[in-house]
């Protein structure tokens, strides 16, 4: 499965993709009980049209309430830890969690959670920062106060490390690769409906990405290609059996 792991060119091929499959599934189940754990101040998908409730659990509580004043797109919001929460067995139609598991101390736990919260027929759709790039090496080797500065100062975003904003310490269970992944999948009956990898850092034409690319492909060699340049995110989209 590792190599069929297809390459997205955009965040909007991703999105039309992500979207797609959850309409797919409201042709069978309607409404759709869809959670979105670890669902900070905002959630990028758009599915009008369709008949649908939305949970939203966060740890953080400044994110939830950020969501609520901008959005108010949560039917509920809880405050919780996603190895902690408890929801009833089979619950959810879709489980939706981006840029989370990278955060989380046992992130096999979460994903036990998720098996069990998740109807059967449903659909978990995960997104990660693969910790074998070059970008998830980075973040896993350099302090989480670099992580801030690199936000303010390179990417402007003024609030960054605030009550509610993003950089959060990251930890990288071991778990969090295609392999780990994938072995995961296998040793709980889930089937993988496709595997995607993205490049979040690499595709505008400017200088500063152009100089991006050469250093990440740098390391890459002098890691042997133990490290990947192509992609930072790793997206999977499992299903329960029925
Ligand atoms: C990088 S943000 C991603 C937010 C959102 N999913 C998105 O894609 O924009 C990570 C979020 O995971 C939450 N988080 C981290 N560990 C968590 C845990 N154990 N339980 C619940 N939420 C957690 C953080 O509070 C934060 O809101």
């Amino acid at each position: 499965m590792t190599n069929q792991f297809l390459l997205l060119e955009s965040t909007a091929a991703e999105t039309r993709v992500l979207e797609s499959r959850i309409r797919a599934l409201h042709q069978y189940h309607t409404p759709l009980h869809i959670l979105e754990a670890g669902c900070g101040q905002k959630w990028t998908l758009s599915l009008d049209g369709i008949d649908y409730s939305l949970t939203g659990i966060d740890l953080d509580e400044a994110a939830l309430s950020l969501r609520k004043q901008k959005y108010d797109d949560l039917d509920n919001a809880i405050v919780g830890d996603l190895t902690t929460a408890s929801f009833s067995d089979n619950s959810f139609h879709v489980i939706y969690n981006a840029y989370v598991l990278e955060h989380v101390h046992d992130a096999h736990a979460v994903l036990e959670n998720f098996t069990r919260w998740l109807k059967p027929g449903g659909l978990m759709i995960l997104k990660i920062p693969d910790r074998y790039s070059v970008y998830g090496f980075l973040a896993r080797y350099t302090p989480h106060w670099s992580h801030v500065c690199y936000y303010r100062y390179v990417k402007g975003i003024k609030t960054a490390g605030l009550p509610g904003h993003a950089p959060y310490p990251v930890t990288y269970d071991p778990l969090l690769s295609c392999a780990g992944l994938e072995q995961y999948c296998q040793q709980h009956g889930l089937r993988i409906c496709q595997g995607y990898r993205k490049d979040n850092y690499l595709r505008k034409k400017t200088i500063r990405t152009w100089l991006v690319r050469m250093a990440a492909q740098c390391l890459s060699l002098a890691a042997l290609g133990y490290l990947q340049w192509r992609h930072n995110d790793l997206i999977l989209v499992l299903q329960k059996p029925e």
